[in-house]
């Protein structure tokens, strides 16, 4: 048969594949999260998330020693405190428990490690809720106000960049403030820009007991049948200095972060959240599906719909899959 175009062309070998291939892998755009809990000489299998675990700060060195063994060098730092009450005083505690863990870790590897820190309310209120309640509503500007408290106190400990996950209005223009007064003016901002209200998070909720006592968050997250929100989350939080910004979920909401990508000119992340993680983990468990494949398949997904960061409880196999040429 006499044809002009044949794609196989391109196709017919590793070195002639790996030529063409548009999306590159690189260890250095993955971020692991971890969570910590108050306590000594923890480490704890989280349930829903086979292969994750809760840390107490005195193991940090374990798990940070497991990433760069892997090279991943970025973290994003979860808590769980022991007393939660109702305004969640532990989230700004200058010896909160994720300000103990960065000192730790900051004091332990320097500049070997890029300490992200979550900000938001969750883990440490009686509620749940991601903010100060009045009545069964969040006040969004009584909470800014302590979310401001959480960023300066986790930097003033040694974080070298914010997450703020809370979704609030205003946050990122406020902690942007707040954080230049403290005179952290280099401190760079990752806003959660467009978070959504996700049954995908069911798995972190277990893990850091942070289910809401009632209700739900869609009052603050976005509703997913929101794309051109996004957007509108996008340019608010670039207005009020955002350095990076994420979108959250992944996999269901790829259609998101390509439109982000093409429209801002931030680097953009996305966050592979727990849910993606125990789905792919459990299938690939149960023997339904081949689970290193479909996580190779996935993270380049992400990458390819535009994501230049990724946040995934995979990092480290990523990681190993890009080391040895699986991907990237
Ligand atoms: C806190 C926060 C959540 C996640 C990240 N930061 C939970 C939530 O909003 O309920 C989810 C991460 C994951 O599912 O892996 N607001
Ligand atoms: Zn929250």
């Amino acid at each position: 048969m006499e044809l002009k175009n044949r794609s196989r062309r391109l196709r017919h070998n590793p070195l002639a594949r790996s030529m063409v291939r548009e999306t590159r892998m690189s260890k250095d755009s993955l971020i692991y999260p971890i969570f910590f809990e108050e306590g000594e000489n923890i480490k704890a299998p989280i349930g829903s998330m086979d292969g994750q675990f809760r840390w107490s700060p005195d193991r940090a060195c374990e798990v940070i020693d497991e990433c760069l063994e892997h090279g991943v060098n970025k973290v994003l730092l979860f808590g769980i405190p022991k007393v939660k009450d109702e305004v969640g005083s532990q989230a700004y505690d200058e010896h909160g428990i994720v300000q103990e863990a960065t000192r730790k870790i900051k004091s332990a590897y320097g500049d070997d490690i890029y300490v992200v820190t979550d900000i938001c309310m969750c883990e440490y209120t009686s509620h749940g809720h991601c903010g100060i309640l009045h009545g069964h509503d969040v006040d969004n500007d009584e909470t800014v106000a302590h979310l401001c408290d959480v960023a300066t106190t986790q930097v003033a400990a040694g974080a070298d960049m914010v997450a703020p996950s809370d979704m609030m209005d205003g946050r990122v223009g406020a902690i942007r403030h707040a954080l230049d007064e403290a005179g952290f003016k280099n401190t760079p901002i990752m806003s959660y820009a467009a978070k959504f209200a996700s049954k995908y998070y069911g798995p972190f909720r277990d893990a850091a007991d942070s289910t809401p006592a009632f209700g739900d968050r869609r009052s603050y997250q976005m509703d997913f049948h929101n794309g051109r929100e996004a957007m509108k989350e996008m340019t608010w939080d670039e207005e009020e200095g955002a350095d990076i910004l994420m979108v959250k979920p992944a996999l269901a909401y790829l259609d998101v972060i390509k439109d982000l990508s093409y429209s801002t000119n931030l680097p953009t992340a996305t966050y592979s959240v727990s849910g993606e993680y125990a789905m792919i983990r459990n299938a690939g468990k149960a023997g339904l599906i081949d689970e290193y494949g479909i996580m190779c398949e996935s993270h380049v997904a992400m990458a390819r719909a535009g994501a230049d960061i990724i946040i995934t409880y995979y990092a480290k196999e990523v990681a190993d899959a890009i080391q040895k040429g699986d991907i990237g």
